[in-house]
């Protein structure tokens, strides 16, 4: 069976904790979509180019291999910073689009997160959620996570939300059916809890039989 979870939001809200419970528990596939931009900003600033450079964003991205999602730097700053430049060139987001959706259509389940999933990527996904927090409270999480300074962190998520909001093509945005968790107060657990219930009740109704 088919069956699509979209988790969007910005940066440090929980997505990717949450997509990797929510696909443990229900046995599904996860891709973190973020990866991908991190990826083809990564390979665009090893070969010494600048990520806001629309060319050489898009032969990144065309030329991306499993292996890059396995790159130790995915998670450092300045990557973080290139994959919001390069997410903003539409020949890097049409690049990555087939993947996501082949991804997405496999048998047995699958969670996708990241900016556009439940608006452009996989817009008859099953459930959506759209999970977000306080700038405040992802700063001090992204702070903890890399080691970066809170007031640093804070300006980068600022300035990405920013950039990953007000580009023109697939900006970050909830979908109109799509479910909000802040988790700004809400513990990891009663985020996974109220997520688990939500897809439980649609696979029921998924798997439940039509009438004739
Ligand atoms: O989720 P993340 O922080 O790893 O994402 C890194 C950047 O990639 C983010 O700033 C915007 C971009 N991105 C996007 O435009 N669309 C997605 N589906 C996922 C990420």
């Amino acid at each position: 069976m088919k069956f699509v979870v979209a988790i969007d939001g910005p940066a440090a809200a929980g997505k990717g904790t949450l997509s990797r419970a929510v696909a443990e528990r229900f046995g599904f596939a996860h891709l973190d979509t973020g990866a991908l931009y991190r990826a083809t900003a990564a390979r665009v600033l090893a070969q010494g180019g600048d990520p806001a450079d629309a060319r050489a964003a898009a032969a990144a991205a065309r030329a991306l291999d499993p292996a890059d999602l396995d790159r130790l730097d995915l998670r450092a700053a300045p990557v973080a910073e290139g994959a919001s430049r390069v997410a903003a060139v539409p020949a890097v987001r049409a690049a990555l689009l087939d993947f996501q959706r082949a991804f997405a259509a496999r048998e047995g389940g699958a969670v996708l997160d990241g900016r556009d999933i439940g608006t452009v990527i996989c817009p008859e996904a099953d459930v959506k959620l759209f999970v977000t927090a306080s700038p405040e409270v992802r700063a001090a999480r992204r702070s903890a996570e890399i080691g970066q300074p809170y007031a640093e962190a804070l300006a980068a998520l600022r300035r990405r939300d920013a950039r990953d909001a007000g580009r023109a093509d697939a900006p970050m945005a909830a979908a109109p059916d799509a479910v909000l968790l802040d988790t700004s107060d809400l513990a990891i657990a009663d985020a996974v809890a109220l997520a688990t219930a939500l897809i439980d009740q649609k696979l029921t109704q998924a798997r439940a039989p039509k009438a004739p």
